[in-house]
């Protein structure tokens, strides 16, 4: 039997608050809309979804570590303000050999200055900045560019 395509998404501190954290940068939907939108989106592309959220970056590691089961064929990260410091979370994320993508709700390069540099995405294939809910959608379009080009190199 052909293994489910399940994707991971993990997503960092504060965005448990959307809908209610700075609506002015983050808009007015909530987290429970954001993973409402995550599984339809991965559902429409054939995809299982697994949806985890911490305010803890140990947490956030240890589900990454616990993600080198090969259990699934992609990982969708949001490490929030984690981007901009944690070497840690970069080093669980080059761990992982499935395609990688980093997404930020909004444009972080049109912030304040610290949140243009990002630790992480160096471990990730790509990056998507400033899409909003939708750049969770693009990411799932990426992973699987990425997973038919690894399909076509073999
Ligand atoms: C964020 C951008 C980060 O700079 C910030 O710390 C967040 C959210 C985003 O999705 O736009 O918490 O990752």
């Amino acid at each position: 039997m052909a293994m489910a395509k399940t994707l991971l998404i993990v997503n960092g501190p504060n965005l448990n608050m959307l809908g209610r954290r700075e609506p002015s940068i983050y808009g007015s939907e909530t987290y429970d809309d954001l993973q409402m939108f995550c599984r339809s989106e991965a559902q429409k592309r054939g995809y299982l979804v697994e949806i985890f959220q911490s305010n803890s970056e140990g947490e956030i590691i240890t589900r990454l570590n616990r993600a080198m089961t090969g259990n699934y064929v992609g990982v969708i990260i949001n490490p929030a303000a984690y981007t901009h410091y944690s070497y840690a979370i970069y080093d669980a994320l080059l761990m992982l050999s499935v395609p990688k993508i980093e997404v930020h709700l909004t444009n972080i390069y049109n912030r304040e200055s610290f949140r243009i540099n990002s630790v992480t995405a160096p471990a990730c294939d790509r990056q998507i900045s400033g899409r909003g809910f939708n750049g969770y959608a693009e990411a799932m379009d990426l992973i699987t560019m990425f997973l038919e080009e690894r399909e076509r190199g073999r």
